[in-house]
């Protein structure tokens, strides 16, 4: 039996309204479960997370976090298998990139304890709302803002921690086209590339907007410096297939250390798969896309999982990957999401059960 001496008081709802919700036909995150769980830094320290309703939150009109985007974030997914037993994925991992986050943008850690037995009694809670259809998932997003007020540009001196969860379907839907960003960059070196900082993801909207007039769906960067190595997508990391060698970049303060990309490198190395993480060329990519030996590229992230890329635009030209049987995509997805829905064995010991 599991121990624990963090009591989160929990107030329900008086109505749930898990009887409006359509599962066999979700979107990603844009319906809410009944609940949430809400921890505030007052006073120099987190206090006592509380489950209560999912509802608004009141902030000041100076709460620095519109002032000054002091905010991070973290993407995370409860599964549920056929014996309605609940599964977390590598969730620790989750925790320590958060404080990873927190530190980079000056907000204070939070305790591991509040993290992880917040995160449990909530999806407990809530548990109802894991939609089972195939490739659905409750996502689970975690985030930290600066609640504290004044027009001072420097850190608040009160956050707050939130859990919200969301039944999901898939991230996209259909083949994904991206553009190869020439002009713009998401990272800088000695920037917050690497947090989950709420404003990384902002300053990708406009440029990205561009792209999806031209007919993409996502950019994928590149180095801020020569705009010549690719780096990561809006919300994924990138792998490469060439011939049978697989390719991502190297993680970097540009780069978010994805968690599916690291199972991923491990997953490769279980199947004897030889992979390389090095820096990686557009010039590369293009001349392999045009003499075939570009066989696959895909994007991998909690909320996309694992996302065949179905062509690629540089410098005006469009290039099309081959549709390939046997891809390194398949053979990933299926691997993972076999342990996140306790399917296979788990070897690596990624699977968390939320008893
Ligand atoms: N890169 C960015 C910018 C992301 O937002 C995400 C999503 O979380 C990823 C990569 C993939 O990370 P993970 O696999 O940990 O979800
Ligand atoms: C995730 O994959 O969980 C993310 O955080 C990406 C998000 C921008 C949708």
């Amino acid at each position: 039996m599991e121990t624990t001496t963090l009591k989160i008081p929990v107030e329900r709802t008086k109505q749930s309204k898990i009887d409006q919700v359509d599962f066999d036909n979700l979107n990603f995150g844009s319906v809410f479960t009944d609940h949430m769980l809400v921890c505030n830094f007052r006073n120099g320290a987190w206090e006592i997370p509380e489950i209560m309703p999912y509802q608004a939150i009141s902030l000041e009109p100076s709460a620095k976090i519109f002032h000054y985007g002091q905010s991070i974030f973290e993407g995370m997914k409860a599964y549920k298998d056929v014996d309605e037993k609940i599964w977390l994925f590598r969730p620790l991992d989750n925790f320590k990139r958060l404080n990873i986050s927190a530190d980079r943008m000056a907000i204070p850690e939070l305790p591991e304890e509040y993290f992880m037995e917040g995160l449990k009694q909530l999806v407990r809670l809530d548990s109802e709302w894991i939609p089972q259809a195939a490739g659905s998932s409750l996502y689970i997003r975690p985030f930290m803002f600066a609640s504290g007020k004044g027009f001072h540009a420097s850190p608040a001196d009160e956050y707050k921690f939130i859990i919200c969860l969301a039944p999901s379907g898939s991230y996209f839907s259909g083949k994904v086209k991206v553009l190869i960003e020439e002009t713009y960059s998401r990272a800088a070196n000695g920037g917050v590339g690497y947090a989950k900082a709420g404003g990384n993801y902002a300053g990708q909207f406009y440029p990205t907007q561009l792209a999806v007039k031209k007919g993409y769906n996502q950019v994928i960067w590149t180095d801020d410096n020569s705009h010549e190595y690719i780096e990561e997508a809006g919300a994924m990391n990138i792998f490469a297939r060439i011939g049978d060698t697989l390719i991502t970049a190297p993680t970097s303060d540009r780069i978010l250390d994805g968690i599916t990309r690291k199972s991923i490198l491990e997953i490769a190395e279980d199947e004897g798969i030889r992979t390389e993480v090095r820096k990686l060329s557009v010039t590369e990519i293009v001349s392999a896309a045009k003499d075939g030996s570009l066989k696959e590229l895909f994007g991998a992230g909690t909320a996309a999982v694992i996302s065949p890329i179905a062509g690629f635009g540089y410098k005006k030209v469009d290039y099309e990957l081959p549709e390939i049987t046997d891809s390194f995509a398949a053979l990933f997805k299926k691997r993972i999401t076999d342990i996140q829905y306790n399917r296979s064995a788990d070897k690596f010991g990624w699977r968390y059960e939320v008893k």
